[in-house]
């Protein structure tokens, strides 16, 4: 527990950093709405997050507004690395895992890919038809980054307020994410902005911000879209995630660890095989809690019947980045999100 001294510290040091965020007056979304597009509106912030986004979900495409398009940006789908640790996003977006929230005790496989792929994206649109997963999941996605780059014009002109879940925690709680593959999806995100030419300090406060809100394991209930109130938003749950200051875990209940492979083709190695009665000892055996170990190849460990043919973790020197920052500094952060999620836009 923190001391009087240190409560009053923090309090000071919070203070210091909501004021610097307000003396900036205004935020990302806006400030590089005006210098991409020109006219501020609600329109061209959508048009900003929709470039975005489109740009993190498949990399850099022919964009004629990409600022800097020397910035290379493989985007989400595409495999990649974090920290020394190979990551693929792929299989949980095209049905290869059973990783998809819909309700039940357990994941779903759900193919997000449905709507036309990567054609109508590299055509600035979110899908080809409105009905499929692809145009839903792209259309949240512009409308809650814009909430997290605090658009002024989120859910008014032009721009459409998101109407998706209200706990990100929920949406992703079947994925079992891990700091690399957060670590990955984030990196998408600053490579994607920076492509846009938003400026290194800029793309830093942004990652600072997303890795305080979602990339630890059991925060406090936050509210990010200020309209749906305070919601468990912490995705990140394997024994890789930074532990969030003053974070408590019982709200969050048991991670259901890796996702079970639905389709093995298109799983690519990630994600477990196993029956239902094999998932504690399989998680506990390390398949997403591989950080702390090789990654198991074979057959499957402790009681389980998996094959473990996926793609457990080894944990790399350099994810100490991931690991070793201190409390203190975290709460800062913290600190800083709630200041860009409420007071920027
Ligand atoms: C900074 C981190 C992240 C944020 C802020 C974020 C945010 C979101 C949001 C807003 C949605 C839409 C929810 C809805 O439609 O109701 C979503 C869905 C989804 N996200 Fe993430 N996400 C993050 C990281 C990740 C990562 C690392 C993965 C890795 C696989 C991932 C996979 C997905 C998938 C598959 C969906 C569709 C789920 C569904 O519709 O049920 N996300 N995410």
């Amino acid at each position: 527990m923190p001391s009087m001294h240190q409560t009053a510290s923090l309090l000071l040091a919070i203070a210091s950093v909501c004021l610097a965020q307000r003396s900036s007056n205004i935020s990302i979304c806006d400030k590089y709405t005006t210098a991409l597009f020109h006219q501020n509106t609600g329109a061209n912030q959508y048009k900003l997050l929709t470039y975005l986004v489109n740009t993190v979900v498949i990399g850099g495409y022919n964009n004629s507004h990409a600022a800097a398009p020397t910035v290379k940006v493989p985007g989400i789908l595409a495999p990649g690395e974090f920290n020394g640790t190979k990551v693929n996003l792929l299989p949980y977006f095209d049905g290869g895992l059973n990783s998809t929230n819909r309700g039940g005790g357990a994941g779903v496989a759900v193919n997000f890919l449905d709507g036309g792929g990567a054609k109508p994206v590299m055509a600035n649109k979110p899908a080809n038809s409105d009905g499929s997963a692809q145009s839903k999941l792209l259309t949240h996605l512009y409308s809650y980054f814009g909430i997290l780059l605090g658009c002024s014009q989120s859910g008014k002109d032009g721009f459409p307020a998101y109407d998706g879940e209200k706990s990100q925690y929920d949406v992703h709680k079947y994925m079992g994410l891990d700091a690399y593959r957060i670590g990955y999806f984030i990196s998408q995100v600053g490579l994607a902005a920076s492509s846009f030419g938003v400026s290194t300090e800029d793309v830093a406060s942004v990652a600072d911000a997303l890795n305080g809100a979602f990339g630890v394991k059991c925060a406090p209930a936050t509210a990010i879209d200020p309209g749906q109130g305070p919601q468990l938003q912490s995705i990140c749950v394997a024994d890789s995630c930074p532990q969030a200051p003053m974070g408590d875990c019982a709200p969050y209940g048991t991670s259901a660890g890796e996702p079970l492979v639905a389709n093995a083709t298109l799983a690519l190695g990630e994600g477990r095989n196993g029956t239902a009665s094999s998932e504690a000892s399989a998680s506990t055996a390390g398949k997403n809690g591989g950080v702390t170990g090789p990654k198991p190849t074979g057959t499957g460990t402790g009681t389980g019947t998996g094959t473990g043919t996926g793609t457990g973790k080894s944990k790399s020197s350099s994810s100490a980045t991931v690991l070793d920052a201190n409390m203190w500094s975290r709460v800062l952060v913290g600190a800083a999100i709630l200041c860009i999620f409420s007071w920027c836009s």
